[in-house]
């Protein structure tokens, strides 16, 4: 199968149901990342693309810790936070990013919406690499204990996601399951699942006359 398919990036397009941005369309996860590194000025577009998400109160509670492949000892230090599922791939990316949310305000309450301005800040990243070519894997699978351990994050900010970011691999760099994975094309639920109106669990009007 994997033969048959020479762009993994073409099997993850997403089928659409409904016309969406090319750049939404064209945005996937990979975990074959080319070796190839990232230019500093990508880097900063992308960081940059970060800064101007919108967030609750424009409290733009975000920070991120970026390290470059063969740089400093930062990457190293991200590899090591990193759970094992996601550590064969994500080691190899050439630049990893900690994401970290500013949890209680200065006036010492809490950030209610962190995590989601967070989320907001990583998509605006994701979408300003996609239009650079680049490509972004999140992950969940990190230690936020070990994290703030390393890089001697105060109480009051909590590790949220790393992001492996760069250049599309080849599948032929993974071992299974990833590899297999890389080429599996992308799904996603109904709009009707999730999309309701008048009541929980009744589609919205506008899906449903949609169909
Ligand atoms: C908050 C978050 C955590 C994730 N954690 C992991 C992870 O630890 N390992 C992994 O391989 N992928 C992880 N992913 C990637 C998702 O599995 C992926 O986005 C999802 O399967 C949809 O695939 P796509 O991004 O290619 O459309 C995570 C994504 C998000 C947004």
């Amino acid at each position: 199968m994997l033969d048959a398919i020479t762009t993994p990036a073409e099997v993850k397009i997403a089928t659409a149901e409904h016309p969406i941005h090319p750049l939404i369309q064209h945005r996937w996860s990979p975990r074959a990342f080319a070796k190839q590194p990232v230019e500093p000025e990508k880097l900063l577009s992308v960081l940059e693309a970060a800064r101007w998400a919108p967030s609750g109160g424009n409290g733009q509670p975000w920070h991120f810790i970026v390290g470059v492949r063969g740089q400093s000892a930062t990457h190293g230090k991200l590899v090591e936070a990193l759970k094992e599922g996601n550590l064969p791939w994500a080691r190899q990316a050439p630049v990893l990013v900690l994401t970290v949310a500013t949890t209680t305000t200065s006036s010492g309450r809490p950030h209610t919406h962190a995590f989601h301005d967070v989320g907001l800040a990583v998509a605006n990243l994701t979408f300003q690499a996609t239009a650079l070519d680049l490509y972004v894997h999140q992950m969940g699978g990190f230690s936020p204990d070990k994290a703030r351990e390393l890089f001697a994050i105060p109480e009051g900010f909590d590790p949220v996601t790393m992001l492996a970011i760069g250049y599309l691999g080849e599948p032929q760099m993974l071992a299974e399951p990833y590899r297999e994975r890389e080429i599996t094309p992308r799904t996603r639920r109904p709009l009707a699942e999730f999309v309701f109106e008048e009541s929980w669990g009744q589609t919205a009007a506008v899906v449903a006359e949609g169909d």
